[in-house]
């Protein structure tokens, strides 16, 4: 497979990225993996919020309604006609079957009919890509965190397409503590941002939780015990917990922190790497963005954070992570098919592999 060479005077690589893993449909026009062009989300919250939480079924009927639109819109705020994307870049998974195949199959028809390269890009990878869309996009190596809704782990970054896992949850993700925390307080879904602006209202050490902090040498987690040891407080207050919650929100909130933010430093000195980035959508947390940047300073080391609009699922963190396999002659083909779980870890990605 030939890679792409594209001499630095020559014009930038435009990407269109697509993603459609859960519930939002978002296409974005990104140059040299850097640069955003335009950037849409069309967020399905409101078709789930009744249920408490996302509807396979339903998410990927809004996906089909949404994608023709999403990407259209895309082009024109990018203010590009088709003729002038080099590639497309599309998230194969993790994520909900039905909710990939939409964007999976919208974009390689896409990409076929006008004879561009494609490439299948996984989710996770895509969101450890959303820091380089910042303006002060760290140079490699990195150690990152990435908590998501699905997945919560610390990998250490060398450069585009190699990742090391050094360690993830055994249970459930962050966010999904977040989200259930909020299901058991009646604040509905997604819980994430609902709990965060709470805590910032409460007291964090009047209601205290347990840091499931397992072995502090190594870098996996579990939120599951926190999600019951906050089940069963509201269990054993049932008179009082609705007028707590702003402070069994705090209390919640500072346990998640700590954990986050010691695994990451941590690791971060045990490969006496000087700087550290946050990925995914608990990056969002006003929480964690305040106390890792508070520490990482007193710590000596460089954090960097994507802005808000990055942390979420979004495609144009799919784009810059697409752009470095198109540039290195990574091709999807039209018998390739979606992925739902964590199947192909990133590590098993070398700098010449295309997955
Ligand atoms: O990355 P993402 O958009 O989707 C997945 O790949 O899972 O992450 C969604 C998760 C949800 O669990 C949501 O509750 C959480 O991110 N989240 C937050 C915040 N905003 C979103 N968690 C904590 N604080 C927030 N401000
Ligand atoms: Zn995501």
């Amino acid at each position: 497979m030939l890679p792409v060479i594209r001499p630095a005077e020559l014009a930038p690589m435009i990407v269109l990225g697509i993603e459609s893993s859960c519930d939002e449909t978002a296409a974005a026009v990104v140059a040299d993996g850097r640069e955003v062009r335009s950037s849409v989300v069309a967020s399905q919250t409101a078709v789930h919020h009744p249920y408490g939480g996302v509807v396979p079924e339903l998410a990927s009927r809004a996906h089909i309604e949404a994608i023709g639109p999403v990407v259209e819109q895309a082009m024109a705020d990018a203010g590009l006609s088709p003729e002038a994307i080099d590639g497309v870049a599309v998230t194969r998974g993790p994520g909900l079957v039905g909710c990939l195949l939409v964007g999976f199959c919208f974009a390689k028809a896409w990409a076929y009919g006008r004879g561009l390269p494609w490439v299948g890009v996984d989710h996770l990878e895509g969101h450890l890509h959303a820091v380089m869309l910042a303006a002060d996009a760290p140079p490699f190596p990195f150690v990152a965190l990435l908590a998501s809704g699905g997945h919560t782990g610390v990998y250490y970054m060398e450069g585009p397409r190699r990742y090391t896992l050094l360690g993830q949850t055994r249970d459930d993700a962050a966010g999904e503590a977040y989200d259930k925390v909020a299901k058991m307080l009646g604040l509905g879904y997604p819980g994430g941002a609902v709990i965060d602006d709470l805590a910032g209202r409460g007291d964090a050490e009047r209601i205290v939780f347990t840091r499931p902090y397992l072995d502090k040498t190594q870098f996996d987690f579990s939120f599951s015990g926190l999600k019951t040891a906050v089940h069963r407080y509201i269990q054993t207050h049932p008179d009082t917990y609705r007028t707590d919650q702003a402070d069994i929100a705090a209390g919640f909130q500072a346990a998640v922190v700590d954990v986050l933010v010691h695994k990451l430093l941590h690791a971060a000195a045990v490969h006496n790497c000087p700087r550290v980035v946050l990925a995914g959508g608990v990056a969002a947390n006003g929480g964690l963005r305040a106390r890792l940047t508070a520490e990482a300073a007193a710590a000596g080391i460089a954090a960097h954070i994507p802005p808000l609009a990055f942390c979420g699922d979004n495609a144009a963190m799919i784009a810059a992570a697409g752009y470095h396999h198109l540039q290195a002659g990574c091709r999807g083909a039209l018998t390739d098919d979606v992925y739902s779980r964590n199947t192909r870890p990133l590590p098993a990605a070398g700098p010449t592999d295309c997955r």
